[in-house]
């Protein structure tokens, strides 16, 4: 690749002889060349700019002198070896085609340009000559992009930010670096390009620690004890999420534009609990949020229970049976009577901005209006109210689930009476962070065990459960509209998930 850096401070680029960029350049991997704006002026003075044709504050770069530099520095013999297409391995071209013509690129650094990402650079890193022409002052007479652009050159404008700086130099060193060392062997370790922010999916790069493992008062072997633990694929996952939560945190931006096909079922699951769902078929996360279920819910809040409980039920039960028990155990009422009750905890699934319309396993789904309710849950504490009643909906405690004492000796038995989440959504991690919630809840309603039951033929469910740290105690029956169907119990200690 030829590098050209047209400026009227030569020196100014002089730090590109320093580090991998100036070993690379001393190696033959880049030609490097640095002028001086000024050997294309032909006044006395060597005058660069003018006052601005219309008034106005501060001056111009003129376009006959950039013009004269350009013309000479994009005519610049290029070096003999083809330059490959892409940083990535270029296809090969087909038997008999004439060989392309040499990409040349006239950067011009300015704040009013289009921003250069981690995209550019990959971009410009295949070019065969890239012509760095920095401005200084007001900028450079407009035309001269626009002759360019107009006579078959490719022309970046191009910032590197929202702020401004004194000229374009500073800004051309940061894009000279971030394409350079994209270039094969310009890198001593090209294994660091892969894994570092904005590659791949999007993803700031994780925290990263070296030793001492211990270091005032930080003991990474108690805080992520999985970096210690030899287990290469568990330390991925570990550092993927925590890549996930820094982006989540720091650049919503940038998850906003995540492309979510390059996503795992981990990837999802990590993104669900820093507040974004990348439903299957969608293209770009969209915000989530998880919160506790008000009032003004309870309609769609009936309405999603109605949707998602068929989904869960065996197919032989009938259409009858299942709608008998939606309206008996679903309903606005009894969701309302939740909702007024202390022993239950009720939280929603919310997208705040809905969802765009998508395909969903290859068929058009309609959009999801803003605010939509796509997930639940219910946690019923085994409580007796002043009269001793138990809170309405909650089952009789399956013999299956024993009760450990607390240390004041009193255990608390708490049901996860539903866990449901709107099919379009399965297999977007809400239904892994609601139960890490339930996990929580019940925890804060002092419970020292967390059960629930769960059709016997649902494995999609029970692998689920057990991913969060349920285990199977044994099994009930249980009553869907006057047929007893077969539940697998399941449960979990949640004593000290709140600290996890
Ligand atoms: N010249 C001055 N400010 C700049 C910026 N933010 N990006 C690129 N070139 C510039």
């Amino acid at each position: 690749m030829r590098l050209d850096v047209v400026s009227i401070f030569p020196d100014y680029l002089r730090v590109l002889e320093l580090s991998l960029i100036g070993r690379a350049a001393t190696d033959g991997l880049l030609d490097l060349h640095v002028h001086d704006l000024r050997d294309w002026t032909r006044d006395r003075h060597r005058t660069v700019d003018d006052t601005p044709i219309g008034g106005g504050a501060g001056m111009v770069m003129k376009p006959d002198v950039w013009g004269a530099a350009l013309d000479d520095v994009l005519a610049a013999p290029l070096p003999a070896a083809p330059a490959p297409g892409n940083v990535k391995d270029a296809p090969a071209p087909p038997p008999g085609a004439r060989p392309a013509e040499p990409r040349r690129v006239l950067v011009i650094p300015t704040p009013s340009g289009d921003l250069f990402t981690q995209r550019t650079a990959e971009d410009l890193a295949g070019a065969a000559q890239l012509v760095f022409a920095c401005g200084r002052y007001e900028g450079i007479d407009a035309r001269v992009a626009e002759y360019y652009a107009a006579h078959g050159v490719e022309v970046r404008e191009a910032s590197i930010g929202d702020y401004v700086l004194n000229g374009g130099e500073a800004a051309a060193l940061v894009m000279i670096e971030a394409i350079a060392r994209l270039r094969p062997g310009v890198l001593g370790n090209p294994d660091s390009i892969v894994e570092e922010s904005h590659t791949g999916a999007g993803l700031l790069e994780y925290p990263v620690y070296t030793r001492p493992v211990a270091w005032r008062g930080r003991d990474l072997s108690t805080e992520q004890p999985v970096l210690l633990s030899g287990d290469h694929a568990r330390i991925a996952r570990h550092r993927r999420d925590q890549a996930i939560t820094r982006t989540a945190v720091r650049r919503p931006d940038l998850v906003a534009g995540i492309d979510t096909a390059l996503l795992d079922a981990g990837d999802r699951v990590a993104l669900a609990r820093n507040g974004w769902v990348a439903p299957a078929g969608g293209s770009h996360p969209v915000p989530l949020v998880i919160r506790p279920a008000r009032e003004p819910d309870l309609d769609a809040l009936a309405d999603l229970a109605a949707r998602t409980f068929p989904d869960a039920c065996p197919s032989f039960l009938t259409a009858d049976q299942v709608a008998a028990h939606i309206a008996a155990n679903l309903s606005p009422q009894r969701l309302a009577t939740w909702l007024e009750d202390p022993r239950v905890v009720l939280t929603v699934a919310e997208l705040p901005d809905g969802l765009p319309a998508l395909t969903c396993d290859g068929a058009a789904a309609e959009p999801l209006p803003r605010g939509a309710l796509v997930g639940y849950s219910a946690v019923l504490a085994e409580l007796p109210d002043a009269d001793g009643a138990l809170p309405v909906g909650l089952d009789p405690r399956p013999r299956a689930v024993t009760v450990p004492d607390d240390a004041d000796g009193a255990g608390l038995a708490v049901e996860l009476s539903k866990v449901y989440v709107d099919a379009r959504l399965r297999g977007s991690g809400i239904a892994a962070v609601l139960l890490a919630e339930a996990i929580c809840d019940a925890d804060t309603l002092g419970a020292t065990v967390l059960w629930l039951g769960t059709n016997d033929a649902n494995r999609r469910a029970q692998k689920a459960y057990r991913r969060v740290g349920f285990r199977r105690a044994g099994t009930r029956t249980y009553d869907v509209g006057g047929q007893q169907c077969r539940d697998v119990v399941m449960v979990v200690d949640p004593r000290g998930s709140q600290q996890a």
